[in-house]
């Protein structure tokens, strides 16, 4: 591993994390089902480094992306590895830093996303209602808003996922879960092979939002229905949860994980005769119209 990209969290990140190339086949797949055309407009809510929004308008010389986040210095990363090499297609890739409750300039998008859990930054319901109306209206008739979930009690116990990568390994570590507000706190790590560390890289203070709870505001701020779609890459922080992840349990919080070694199996619950679910990874599809 050379020292720029040991020293660089994002880069880091985006390699243990992300997985641009399944979440597009996936997004671009449940909209064609329903649409029968193919999604061209994109707005990439609380955008991060915005390779999904890169990923977005490479695949497609029709295609434009606007990605939103707070952070500058994040922007900035995205600029220069992102949407500079784009070269002509930059133009299609608009780079917004603020706040995703803020009223939007852009055209109605076909498709919203919010991905690796960015909403549950909102702690209240009136926080979260006010942002996913603002989604809402942003879309297009035909328009849906994806966000994905990480759910099952796998989310509420503390404990650690490792995931090995060459030459270092991703660490997702579940630190703290109150049971009374649903306040989680979350870090991820990087562990060198040489013993070096980059600890607590990213910092997460969120509030773990159920599916119940998602569904209810999504359909009060105007959205016409919720789907629900398994995901079955075990790549994302969250997802790590699958049968891929070495885990360890931790001890200092709340809520520790009872068996830290059960898989987790990798079908959606559909009802009462579900199995208990340990560890589920979903996107919920809100359509604006049927
Ligand atoms: C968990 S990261 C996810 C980044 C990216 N979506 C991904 O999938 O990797 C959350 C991002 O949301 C941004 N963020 C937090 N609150 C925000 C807000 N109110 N409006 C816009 N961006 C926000 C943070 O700066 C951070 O880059």
């Amino acid at each position: 591993m050379n020292d720029q990209l040991r020293r660089d969290r994002h880069a880091l990140y985006e390699r243990s994390v992300l997985d641009c190339v399944a979440q597009l086949e996936t997004v671009d797949q449940l909209f064609r089902r329903r649409r029968a055309r193919m999604p061209l407009t994109l707005g990439e809510d609380f955008c991060g480094t915005a390779a999904f929004s890169a990923a977005w308008v490479s695949s497609d010389p029709q295609r434009r992306a606007v990605a939103i986040d707070i952070d500058r210095a994040t922007l900035a990363w995205a600029e220069q590895h992102h949407r500079a090499p784009l070269g002509d297609a930059a133009t299609r890739l608009q780079l917004v830093c603020g706040d995703v409750r803020e009223p939007r300039q852009n055209e109605r998008l076909d498709l919203v996303v919010a991905n690796n859990l960015s909403y549950c930054v909102f702690h209240d319901r009136a926080t979260l209602r006010d942002y996913l109306r603002g989604a809402c209206d942003a879309l297009d008739a035909e328009g849906a808003l994806v966000l994905d979930v990480h759910t099952g009690p796998d989310a509420q116990y503390v404990r650690q996922f490792h995931v090995e990568h060459p030459r270092f390994t991703y660490v997702w570590d579940q630190r703290s879960f109150d049971p009374l507000t649903h306040r989680r706190r979350c870090e991820i790590h990087f562990l060198f092979d040489d013993g070096d560390e980059m600890r607590a890289a990213f910092r997460y203070d969120w509030r773990l939002w159920s599916v119940p709870e998602l569904s209810d505001l999504l359909l009060e701020v105007g959205f016409h229905d919720v789907e629900p779609h398994l995901v079955e890459s075990t790549s994302a922080p969250a997802r790590t949860g699958g049968i891929d992840a070495q885990e360890t349990a931790r001890s200092h919080g709340t809520a520790e994980r009872p068996d830290s070694r059960a898989a987790a199996p990798r079908h959606p619950a559909r009802g009462g005769d579900a199995p208990a679910l340990e560890s589920l990874y979903l996107y919920l599809v809100a359509w604006r119209s049927s």
